[in-house]
């Protein structure tokens, strides 16, 4: 079996000043040499500072999202290219919350993972169905449809990352059974080494959605789980601490 490194990824989503980069040194006097890999999502406006900050030590630093084009007429948006120059390393592509609140379409996704790519990004790709799509017996469709369009031929286990984030448990504190993220991700797993062989099988799978430092052990402790992409408990060094302690652990 291809050895994958754990990853706890953190997505700060529109929160965060500059003083919350206190939690991120805390952070890193907590977690100097740990035994997975540390990723954190500030919003835009902290990347540059916080890569800064973290520059030399374990923990890697991300954009939240990225346009699918190098630069030009697009107010607003952020470059891949650009989160690169500001110190970043990774970039989430395709989360829930961009999908609804920006109609962001498979397509699209794969377009901006693409970007990522070509600027030399890891893309940390996400799927998941909706409540609705859950209770009409559609999960594993909806995923896989989501993973074929979102994901770009040049996906290798180093440059892709991939989270199954049920919408519906993204910040309601309510988690699928541990049966039903392992159905998931036994099956995605499937889905990545039919499409891209061993580069498939060594891509990370991450769970995401209502990860706390009281749910991480038995999350992690399911098959083909390699980590978790947290919103809500990244913000405090003691909670992301906690679920980083789990992993190392699992
Ligand atoms: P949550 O968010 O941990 O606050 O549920 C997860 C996510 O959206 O990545």
């Amino acid at each position: 079996m291809t050895a994958r490194r754990k990853l706890a990824a953190g997505n700060w989503k529109m929160n965060g000043t500059a003083e919350a980069l206190d939690q991120v040194r805390a952070l890193l006097a907590a977690h100097g040499a740990p035994g997975c890999d540390i990723l954190l999502c500030p919003p835009a406006t902290l990347v540059h500072r916080m890569a800064d900050l973290a520059q030399g030590s374990a923990v890697a630093v991300g954009g939240q999202d990225c346009h699918a084009a190098a630069s030009g007429a697009h107010t607003g948006d952020t470059s891949a290219a650009m989160l690169v120059d500001a110190g970043a390393s990774h970039v989430i592509t395709g989360h829930s919350e961009r999908r609804t609140d920006h109609g962001e379409t498979d397509a699209q996704v794969r377009a901006k993972t693409e970007a990522a790519h070509g600027a030399g990004l890891v893309a940390v790709v996400c799927i998941g169905e909706t409540l609705d799509q859950r209770e009409a017996g559609e999960t594993l469709a909806v995923c896989g449809a989501q993973l074929a369009g979102s994901l770009p031929e040049g996906a290798t286990a180093a440059n892709t990352v991939v989270a199954y984030e049920p919408v519906w448990a993204i910040g309601t504190g309510k988690v699928p059974t541990l049966e039903q993220i392992e159905e998931v991700h036994t099956f995605l797993r499937r889905e990545l080494e039919a499409r891209f062989g061993a580069e498939g099988a060594g891509m990370r799978l991450l769970y995401g959605g209502s990860v706390k430092p009281s749910n991480a052990a038995e999350i992690f402790a399911v098959r083909d789980v390699d980590g978790a992409l947290v919103g809500g408990a990244s913000l405090k060094a003691d909670d992301f601490g906690g679920i980083i302690a789990a992993l190392e652990k699992a």
